[in-house]
């Protein structure tokens, strides 16, 4: 091949002067020119990068659970199972931005915060509707959040929507009615926008689903994707309470009050409450052990 014909074999197809399809395709000017820092801090930048890359892979997140929720309404068990193995992986690249900002102490953070409030005005990370978005899909529903949202209304009403909406567990716990497993109807058929409340029943459920290792095999994997899902928000949730603990003590936060004292109840805020609360009794024998019964009848015992 002449030197003639090599160059144009490599030549881009449509990419205009001065980009390429590498640039077009993943939009790599757009991307890098959306860093502003405000500060003369020279961590800013990362402390940039990292919060968007986090808002990356929420919507990424996001996407793969509405995928899954697609999947389980047309009872594609291992379809769903698939996409949510996917969120497992994306959560470990997320919680993982942490370390990018590890370095941080409090004079560090208030360097570049008290540059960020007089240019853009009082902010909280409650005001980023794509965690928000998560949260409601991982069916934690607290409807108070919306406010942060008024000065956007396309986002609150998206959100609004995304509250009202069948959460991940609404969808798993209605494809396992529809497999006959005896959800109740007060957990199917409810107001989504409220917070859920959980129920014996659904316990016994997951009971069921575990029972035998060699019964419900994919209902089970199901069941542990769901709880590695839940595992690495709560890692996320911890990694980020340890952050503040670091960079930022017990300080006054957006609502006047210590924010570390805001922080800690949510970190009981844990998605999918039933297949946590089941493993109280998952593996316990049944209350009549058929093993009992088969002994007393065993040859030699003096029964018969
Ligand atoms: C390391 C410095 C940070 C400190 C001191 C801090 C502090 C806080 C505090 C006090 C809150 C409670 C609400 C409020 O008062 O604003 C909060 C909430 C939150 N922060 Fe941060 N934050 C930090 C970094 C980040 C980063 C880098 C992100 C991700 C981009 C983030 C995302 C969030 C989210 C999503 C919430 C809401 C949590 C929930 O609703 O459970 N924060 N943060």
């Amino acid at each position: 091949m002449n030197d003639t014909v090599k160059s144009a074999s490599l030549a881009p197809a449509n990419a205009p002067a001065g980009r390429t399809p590498y640039s077009d395709w993943l939009q790599t000017d757009l991307l890098h020119s959306l860093q502003h820092p405000v500060s003369d801090h020279p961590g800013e930048y990362a402390w940039i990068v990292s919060a968007q890359v986090s808002e990356l892979y929420w919507m990424l997140i996001i996407r793969e659970i509405q995928a899954a929720q697609a999947q389980l309404r047309a009872d594609d068990l291992a379809g769903a199972c698939r996409t949510l193995r996917r969120v497992v992986a994306h959560q470990e690249p997320l919680n993982a931005t942490w370390r990018s900002i590890a370095w941080m102490t409090p004079v560090d953070l208030l360097a570049i915060l008290s540059c960020v409030g007089p240019r853009y005005g009082k902010d909280t990370a409650l005001q980023g509707w794509t965690f928000r978005q998560m949260v409601y899909l991982l069916g934690i529903k607290q409807g108070e959040h919306l406010q942060h949202f008024l000065p956007q209304p396309q986002r609150w009403q998206q959100l609004s929507t995304a509250l009202a909406q069948p959460s991940l567990y609404d969808d798993v716990l209605a494809h396992l009615g529809r497999q006959s497993f005896a959800v109740p109807v007060t957990a199917l058929d409810r107001d989504f926008g409220v917070p859920y409340t959980p129920d014996q029943a659904v316990e016994k459920v997951w009971r069921e689903v575990y029972a035998a290792p060699d019964r419900h095999r994919e209902l089970q994997q199901l069941g542990e994707t769901l709880a590695d899902i839940a595992e690495g928000f709560c890692a996320w949730k911890h990694l980020h309470l340890m952050a503040t603990r670091r960079t930022f003590g017990a300080r006054p936060a957006y609502f006047g009050t210590e924010g570390i004292a805001w922080l800690l109840p949510t970190m009981n805020e844990i998605p999918f409450p039933e297949l946590w609360s089941a493993r109280g009794f998952i593996g316990d024998a049944p209350a009549v052990c058929p093993h009992a019964s088969r002994q007393q009848h065993a040859p030699g015992n003096g029964t018969t």
